[in-house]
C-alpha cells in the first residue's frame, strides 16, 4: 500500500490526472489498450476534469467502466454516469453509448441490470463466464462510514464471492449496484481518492486501525497495487512517516 498525500487541494487534483494517465499509458504500451473502472461520487469530478484535459492519453484505447451506480435515470442528478459524462465524457467529446464506454444498465430490474453488466463486462475482455476481469485502473472513493463502492459497512455485498457486479441491498435513497471484492481484488491498479477534512479521522483508521473491518479495509489486492491519493486537508491525523511526497 502507498499513500500520497497532496500540499494542497490544486496539486491532489493535478497529481491524480498525472497518476491515472501514466498507468493508462503504461497499459497501453505493454497490451494495446487499457481498461478503467470509474468510481462515483464527487470526490472525482475534479480530477476527471483534469484528466480530460490533460494531453498524451490516447482515449481511443481506452475502455471505459463505473465500479458502482445509483440505479436511477443516466440523467438523475445522482447518477454517476451523469457526473462522468459531464466532467470527462462531453470534454473528450466521446460518445457516452459507444464501444468503448459502458455504463452501468439502469433500465431494469437492479438484480437484472447487475447480470448484465457483469455479463458485459466479460464480453468485452472476452474471457469466459468463471474468469475475472483484470482492470487495469480502478478508481475509488471512501465515504465517511468507510465504504467504496456500494459495498456498505453490513450490507450482504461485503459477502459476496461469486458474482462480480451486483444489487446490493443498503440504507441508500436509491437501489445501488456495485462491483464486488473478486473482482476488484484482480486489478493491476487500485487507486482510492480522498479529500477533504470530514474524512481524516475516518481516513486515519482505515489506515492504521485494520480492526474496524471497514469495507474499505478489505480491499487486498492479489498482484496489483493499492495507492491512496490524499490531499492536505484529508491527510491531517495520518501519522508522520505513513505519506509520500508527491513525485512530481
Ligand atoms: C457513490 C460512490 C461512493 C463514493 C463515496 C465517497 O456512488 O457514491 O461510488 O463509493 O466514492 O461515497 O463519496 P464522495 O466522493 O461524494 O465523498
Amino acid at each position: 500500500m502507498h499513500v500520497i498525500c497532496y500540499p494542497d487541494l490544486p496539486r491532489w487534483r493535478d497529481g491524480a490526472a498525472r497518476e491515472i494517465a501514466r498507468r493508462l499509458d503504461d497499459a497501453i504500451r505493454e497490451r494495446g489498450r487499457a481498461t478503467l473502472m470509474l468510481a462515483g461520487g464527487s470526490t472525482p469530478r475534479p480530477i476527471y476534469e483534469t484528466l480530460a484535459e490533460l494531453n498524451g492519453v490516447d482515449w481511443a484505447r481506452i475502455e471505459i467502466f463505473w465500479g458502482d451506480e445509483r440505479h436511477v435515470a443516466p440523467d438523475d442528478r445522482r447518477s454517476n454516469f451523469r457526473m462522468a459524462r459531464e466532467s470527462l465524457l462531453a470534454p473528450l467529446d466521446l460518445d457516452p453509448v459507444s464501444a468503448r464506454v459502458h455504463p452501468v444498465p439502469t433500465g431494469d430490474q437492479p438484480a437484472t441490470d447487475a447480470v448484465r453488466y457483469e455479463r458485459l463486462m466479460r464480453d468485452r475482455f472476452r474471457i469466459g463466464p468463471t474468469a475475472i476481469p483484470r482492470f487495469d485502473v480502478v478508481l475509488l472513493g471512501m465515504g465517511d462510514d468507510g465504504h467504496t463502492a456500494s459495498l456498505f459497512p453490513g450490507s450482504p455485498g461485503l459477502e459476496e464471492v461469486e458474482r462480480l457486479v451486483i444489487h446490493n441491498p443498503a440504507a441508500t435513497p436509491e437501489p445501488r449496484l456495485t462491483v464486488t471484492y473478486p473482482l476488484l481484488d484482480q486489478a493491476r491498479s487500485l487507486i482510492v481518492l480522498v479529500r477533504g477534512g470530514d474524512k481524516a479521522e475516518r481516513l486515519r483508521e482505515v489506515l492504521t486501525e485494520p480492526q474496524h473491518d471497514y469495507p474499505i479495509q478489505r480491499i487486498a489486492p492479489h498482484k496489483g497495487e493499492l495507492l491512496w491519493l490524499v490531499d492536505r486537508e484529508a491527510a491531517a491525523r495520518l501519522p508522520a512517516g505513513l505519506c509520500s511526497d508527491p513525485t512530481n
